[in-house]
């Protein structure tokens, strides 16, 4: 008889997302699985229950999670769902787990074989699976949706009968996935675009998407990229020479977008309230650092706030702004990825424990918790806070936990791994 896959609706009524879409659900019965559908899961990422049901699903309820041996989600199941899983199913996620060791050992106290999506290492044969990258890239894009938003003037220059509209001037701090996409759809929209970051591999890449590239470029930028493609911790002097460049800079422009994070730290502070009172009134500073502590002076989770006459935009879970995308490129990653797992020949799932991307994902198994690093959380812990309660998107959390977590696929992948250059996704 075929396994049983579910993919229910999120129980936080702040995620909008879904793990699957009309063309997962086709392959995951292509691959030999039934496949229910909890009735309105794809609701909010406007995926109604009949699509997926012309897909081959069947459309249920949050109940029939019991029968499954696969659960395909978006953020980590709340102690109340964890309840309702078959033992031994197995759990597909963006479980959230650094700084959540009581949730980790709640999962391997159910039973269930759980990987988290946001470790997959980021090596060429999983970048189909890379959910840091499909959601960055798409957190992005909104950013400069939002912006445009909350800014009251026109981006583009236009030469009317009644005036010339000077083009926006738009500066993004923070060239990573997010950063170069906000470049390009900055640059769609007819702003002037220029651009910073720590690293000295993003010069170019700035260049290449039509924006300037503005940097203190010393001794300590040369050195500033780990082997893993991620940006150092820069030191005090350096900050104050980047402080005092973009200071002037900020001064002068419509709309900062920042995107700065420095894997295992707090997100660093960049912009401050000094810097931005010198822009002119209805300038809008999107910080999409904002769920790891924040780029921006003055940014809050979860609200646009308004300081000296400058919109500071803190929103969260800003992926799942563009839900109906987002869930369609999350629902690919995770497919991709569970594919992996099956045995085509039994049409089952038959898990490689020596797969590099299941070293690297797998948290819990067999009733233990087994990824390395939360040896930890195998010991008792206090019971877990329901997951539902968290207003974070999975891949995003508070400021220390985010960034280690984002050190974590860099620990499972080999150093071969070269960072990819990722034009192509922006
Ligand atoms: P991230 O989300 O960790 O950080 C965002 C950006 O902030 C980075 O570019 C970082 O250098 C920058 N930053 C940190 N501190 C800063 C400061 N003080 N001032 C200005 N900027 C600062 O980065 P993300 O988006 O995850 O990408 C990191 C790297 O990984 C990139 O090189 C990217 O191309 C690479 N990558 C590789 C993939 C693969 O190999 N499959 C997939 C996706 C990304």
């Amino acid at each position: 008889m075929a396994q049983t896959l579910f993919i229910p609706k999120e129980i936080d009524t702040n995620e909008p997302r879904v793990g699957g879409s009309a063309e997962t659900v086709k392959k995951l019965i292509g691959l030999g699985f039934t496949v229910i559908v909890e009735t309105g899961a794809g609701t909010a990422s406007r995926i109604p229950d009949r699509e997926f049901e012309a897909a081959g699903a069947t459309i249920g309820k949050a109940a029939d999670v019991k029968g499954a041996d696969v659960v395909l989600k978006v953020r980590r199941p709340a102690t109340a769902e964890l309840k309702s899983y078959k033992q031994g199913a197995v759990i597909i996620a963006m479980l959230d787990p650094y700084g959540n060791d009581a949730a980790v050992k709640e999962l391997a106290d159910a039973g269930v074989t759980a990987f988290t999506m946001e470790f997959m290492p980021r090596i060429t044969r999983a970048q189909v699976m890379d959910v840091l990258s499909s959601q960055a890239n798409l957190a992005g894009y909104q950013a400069v949706v939002d912006a445009a938003e909350e800014y009251d003037r026109a981006l583009p220059m236009m030469m009317t009968a009644a005036g010339t509209v000077p083009a926006a001037k738009v500066f993004i701090m923070g060239v990573g996935v997010a950063g170069l996409q906000a470049i390009a759809t900055a640059r769609r929209l007819g702003a002037v675009v220029t651009a910073t970051d720590v690293r000295p591999a993003v010069k170019e890449q700035v260049a290449s998407l039509g924006a300037k590239f503005l940097a203190v470029e010393d001794e300590e930028f040369k050195a500033a990229e780990t082997a893993g493609g991620y940006a150092k911790e820069m030191s005090k002097e350096y900050q104050a020479k980047q402080a005092a460049l973009v200071n002037d800079h900020i001064a002068k422009q419509d709309i900062v977008i920042t995107t700065a994070l420095i894997p295992g730290r707090p997100a660093p502070r960049l912009v401050t309230r000094e810097m931005y009172s010198r822009m002119r009134p209805g300038s809008v500073i999107i910080d999409l650092a904002v769920e790891r502590g924040g780029n921006v002076e003055g940014a809050v989770a979860g609200k646009i706030v308004e300081v000296d006459g400058i919109k500071i935009v803190g929103h969260l879970n800003v992926a799942g702004r563009i839900a109906a995308t987002a869930s369609q490129l999350y629902a690919k990653n995770l497919v991709a990825f569970f594919e992996t797992l099956v045995d085509k020949d039994s049409k089952s799932v038959k898990i490689n424990f020596d797969d590099e991307l299941v070293k690297a994902t797998v948290l819990t198994h067999g009733g233990k918790v087994v990824h390395p690093n939360f040896a930890n959380a195998a010991v008792a812990a206090p019971a877990a806070k329901p997951a539902a309660k968290k207003v974070a998107p999975a891949a995003k959390d508070a400021p220390v936990k985010a960034e280690a977590k984002k050190a974590a696929p860099k620990k499972a992948t080999t150093p071969k791994a070269a960072p990819k250059k990722t034009e192509g996704e922006a």
